[in-house]
């Protein structure tokens, strides 16, 4: 007769001694053993939200170099920091980002609270964020859930209640598993183990330190779990953007408003996303939101399709050119618009779906 082996208790040791001969490398963390500093911790994790570790290397050793500390970094101006951060998305981060270093400068003498009741009162922290910075910078005890830490919890427990229904049960079950010791490590640990070993395809079973505690690899379904509810299918919405370009070949940009979807970034001047109903409903006259009066021509390539979080977009190109002495027809544009050369676009905040549209624009130039 075959005896079935029994599941161990996953234990902290397991992990925590895996950490220590695998833990990854990543420029925001300490050295083993070392004092960690919470500004690039903060810093990263606020990155790394919605954008994956390769993306966000970059960006972090760009921002460290820049601003090497937090008071540099509070100091620093908000259109330098979008500047930075374009391309990395979800732009309100960079905002409050800001707004969080000048709030800790201001009311905590440049010091992180080190309580999650006040990180969650700053800009930007939410629980994750908040759990992650006690654990991460301070090496106190909090439970710390990403989707990786939901992906290893919902397989060692064989939960298979679809996300997002089953967060609450996820977070228990973490909590039932976090350790009062080396908080800070088993955070990072767990979440590695998430990213190198537990993926969502292909989990690494053989060498992961918890194979013996794993009700779904003992179930053989470590692969359907976690199981995640259907999404509903994105809704479509359509612009267009207005690629003016002067006699001296400068072309025209402008600032968003300061908050709402890339709040703050600068645009080709572009009219509202609107949906199928509102398209027809407007008999689609886009030149109403022309941002001069020109000779304007719809230009010939494909429309730039780009997608946000909420809903996919399409944006038509319209192209004009222009004198010297233009006149913008909104008064409000004198102080949100500028004329950029062309090879300076890329200095300037321009999130991804504007450096789309000015390359599909350039390529026709
Ligand atoms: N994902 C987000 N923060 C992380 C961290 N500190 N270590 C590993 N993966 C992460």
């Amino acid at each position: 007769m075959i005896k079935k082996v029994s599941l161990t208790a996953p234990g902290s040791e397991q992990l925590l001694a895996w950490y220590d001969k695998h833990r990854r490398q990543m420029p925001w963390r300490s050295e083993a053993g070392g004092t960690p500093d919470p500004y690039p911790v903060w810093l990263s994790e606020i990155m790394l939200q919605q954008t994956t570790v390769a993306t966000v290397g970059p960006y972090f050793e760009k921002f460290i170099r820049r601003w090497p500390r937090l008071e540099d970094f509070a100091a620093g101006n908000l259109d330098d920091v979008l500047k930075m951060w374009a391309g990395l998305g979800y732009y309100a981060r960079a905002r409050n980002l800001h707004k969080c270093a000048g709030i800790v400068m201001a009311d905590f003498g440049g010091n992180f609270p080190r309580s999650q009741k006040q990180l969650l009162q700053l800009p930007g922290i939410g629980p994750y964020t908040a759990a992650a910075l006690m654990a991460i910078a301070f090496d106190r005890y909090a439970v710390v859930v990403d989707g990786n830490v939901e992906r290893v919890i919902a397989r060692i427990f064989a939960v298979r209640k679809p996300l997002p229904h089953s967060k609450p049960a996820l977070k228990k079950l973490a909590a039932s598993l976090t350790p009062h010791v080396r908080p800070g490590d088993y955070a990072q640990a767990i979440m590695d183990l998430g990213a190198t070993v537990c993926k969502p395809k292909n989990p690494q079973c053989p060498i992961c330190p918890w194979q013996n505690s794993c009700c779904a690899y003992d179930q053989g379904i470590q692969e359907e779990l976690p199981k995640k509810m259907t999404k509903p299918s994105k809704p479509h919405r359509y612009g267009t953007a207005f690629w003016l370009q002067r006699e001296d070949g400068k072309i025209l940009l402008r600032k968003r408003a300061p908050s709402g979807l890339l709040g703050a970034m600068m645009e080709i001047p572009s009219s509202p996303w609107i949906d199928q109903a509102q398209m027809s409903a407007a008999k689609n006259q886009p030149a109403i939101h022309a941002p001069v009066n020109a000779c304007w021509q719809k230009d010939g390539c494909e429309a730039v399709k780009h997608t946000f979080t909420h809903f996919h977009l399409k944006i038509s190109i319209w192209r004009a050119q222009t004198g010297m002495s233009t006149k913008l027809t909104q008064a409000a544009d004198e102080e949100r618009c500028s004329w950029v050369d062309i090879n300076d676009l890329d200095t300037q905040a321009l999130p991804t779906l504007m450096r789309k549209i000015a390359q599909a624009a350039l390529s026709r130039s």
